[in-house]
């Protein structure tokens, strides 16, 4: 959430922060800043709107200088405007700062500073950190770099932030705890932001910073401490993202893309860990723990969002194929309501990007309780993945889209290869696992097919474009996908969409049927399917519209439904990675149609890194 940049070096710096603002759009995007440091003056410029509307203002007359840093943000404290937008600058103009994050004893510190003749200009809780940095520098007497580390011992909260000085155009100060931020190193030049997509095209050298370290960046090196001062040694990683990774790539929309490119986005989740000929699965990263966690008594999965929903499905593979017993929690109650954990449990994160609070927050109680952890993540070298005890990353690439797609595939795919690997040996005859190997692996090219039905869903999604709310409903396998195909409607085109399990309308939902609204069942020929069936016949008989999607050649359910979408058959605990696809596209084509800002919905940010 918000996004960071900075720079120092040879080059013009305000090109590069606008063009790295736009990379990391997806973070946040209700106000856009920079701060450039050149000819002794520190140049400020920052609006609410997006970053496109800050650079087509300062189009002309970009400021000058080598050095700078610059924000996207997501509002927490104070409404977006020009005030509340970052950067934000000391009283007497000479640093300014930008800061990602949450200040949790502003409001003391706010007071505090009023009392000593300090005026605060916006509403943020930003601002108290840098009068505090002020304030403390000129009590103190010390540089800049030291006063910095010294105000953040009296800062509670989380933060990624980074500061410029018109007194010292050789200096970017950057520090961290609860939000990420990576130093990019160049020949002669350094970049800062809050992930990698601003770094990639310039370099592919980084430096992960962690909690409670500060960097201080030169053009001729730079030195990470902690907030106690203590030097220290850190490795350079090497990225693996590329630059056509974080971009478009001719689709007007990432999610589009995201969507489209999961045939090959499986491939590569699934490349090297099935072992077909051999009937097994390798999941290097938990090699040394598989003991473990198949001796775990409880298995509890940890997530938020989409990723719970995947979590959700990992349950019932879980459960099925390794019968070790599985929970599925929201990481924000988890991590507030004093989970009983014992020493033979293992707790799973799941996230995309690997920094979401919560499930970060979900982690590290459970790292308090003695819990082994594991992390199944998409951003190598994120947070979470880094502090679990081992995990399986994803392997598909960035995703830009706010609207998660296929991180859900490869999540709910990593945890199909996860509760085979669980089975082996132990649930699952040797034939039983060759054919669950053989039927994984032919998902990708069924996705392929289920996307080839894209312009009939476009034509379905037209129809219904207007509609105000949705009903998902789905059993089994599936229930979790109906709450995900109602979350991806809900967060892009904003109708209001409710997902249950088919089996649960009758204990409420039923109750808002009438012809207004459209119901998506996933009806697949699995065990659960006459229930189902039984369920459309329901709606049906109160007007209810319904769109149903179904096993190729299934015309069963023709002249019960509206629009039957028709999709490769696989085994039951398969379907969820065909079934989510249709509606991932439904929810696309409806908000496009509905002119929403499908990238970037409203309210919302990629990565929720504040509670
Ligand atoms: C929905 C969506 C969010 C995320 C959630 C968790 O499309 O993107 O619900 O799934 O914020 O994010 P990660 O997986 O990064 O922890």
């Amino acid at each position: 959430m918000c996004g960071i940049v900075g720079y120092i070096g040879h080059r013009p710096a305000a090109e590069l922060l606008l063009n790295g603002l736009k990379r990391l759009e997806y973070r946040g995007y209700d106000s856009a800043g920079i701060a450039v440091v050149g000819n002794g003056r520190l140049q400020v410029y920052k609006r609410k709107g997006k970053v496109n509307e800050l650079a087509a203002a300062l189009r002309e007359r970009l400021p000058e200088g080598t050095l700078g840093v610059g924000h996207t943000r997501w509002a927490t404290h104070g409404a977006p405007n020009d005030v509340n937008a970052h950067p934000h600058v000391s009283s007497n103009g000479d640093f300014a700062l930008v800061h990602n994050g949450i200040i949790e004893n502003y409001a003391a510190l706010r007071k505090r500073l009023q009392q000593k003749g300090y005026v605060f200009r916006s509403e943020t809780d930003t601002e108290a950190l840098v009068h505090l940095i002020d304030d403390v520098r000129r009590a103190t007497g010390l540089p800049l770099p030291e006063a910095v580390r010294q105000a953040l011992t009296q800062v509670v909260g989380t933060y990624g932030l980074a500061i410029v000085s018109a007194t010292d155009p050789d200096l970017l100060i950057a520090a961290r705890k609860g939000s990420p931020l990576i130093l990019g190193i160049g020949e002669g030049e350094y970049f800062l932001a809050s992930d990698a997509a601003p770094i990639v095209e310039h370099t592919r050298q980084v430096v992960y910073l962690n909690d409670g370290e500060v960097v201080v960046v030169r053009r001729d090196g730079y030195e990470v401490r902690t907030i106690d001062n203590v030097l220290l040694e850190k490795e350079v990683h090497e990225l693996e993202w590329d630059l056509e990774q974080i971009e478009k790539g001719g689709y007007p929309h990432f999610m589009l893309k995201e969507i489209m490119e999961q045939p090959e986005a499986l491939e590569n989740c699934l490349r090297g860990r099935l072992d077909l000929p051999h009937n097994t699965v390798k999941l290097g990263g938990l090699i040394d723990v598989m003991d473990r966690v198949q001796a775990a008594d409880r298995i509890i999965i940890c997530a938020c969002g989409t990723s719970w929903h995947a979590g959700l499905v990992g349950e019932y593979l879980i459960e099925e194929f390794a019968r070790i017993p599985v929970e599925v929690e929201y990481a924000s109650e988890f991590r507030y309501r004093n989970p009983v954990l014992r020493a033979n449990d293992v707790v799973i994160a799941i996230s995309q990007s690997g920094e979401t609070a919560d499930t970060l927050a979900a982690v590290r109680e459970a790292k308090r309780q003695g819990v082994l952890t594991l992390g199944i993540c998409n951003v190598v070298g994120s947070t979470i993945a880094r502090e679990t005890d081992a995990g399986v990353y994803l392997h598909v690439g960035p995703e830009i889209g706010v609207a998660s797609t296929k991180a859900f595939t490869a999540q709910v795919t990593v945890l199909t290869l996860l509760a085979l690997k669980l089975a082996e040996g132990r649930t699952l005859s040797e034939a039983e696992m060759a054919q669950a190997l053989r039927a994984l692996a032919e998902i990708p090219e069924k996705v392929r097919q289920v996307l080839a039905l894209d312009e009939e869903i476009r034509r379905i999604a037209h129809v219904y474009r207007y509609a105000s709310n949705f009903l998902y409903l789905g059993r089994g396998y599936n229930f979790p996908v109906a709450l995900e195909g109602a979350l991806k409607l809900k967060e892009i085109s904003y109708i209001h969409a409710e997902g249950y399990p088919a089996a649960e309308m009758k204990h409420g939902p039923i109750a808002l049927i009438d012809r207004f609204m459209p119901v998506v069942f996933i009806a697949m020929k699995d065990r659960t399917y006459d229930k189902v069936v039984s369920n459309i016949e329901e709606v049906v008989a109160r007007q209810g519209s319904v769109i149903a999607i179904t096993d190729e050649g299934n015309g069963e359910l023709d002249a019960l439904c509206e629009y039957v979408i028709r999709i490769p058959p696989a085994p039951d605990f398969l379907t969820p990675l065909l079934t989510v696809v249709p509606l991932q596209l439904l929810a696309y084509h409806i908000a496009v149609m509905r002119g929403c800002n499908v990238d970037q919905p409203r309210n919302l940010a990629k990565s929720v890194t504040v509670e």
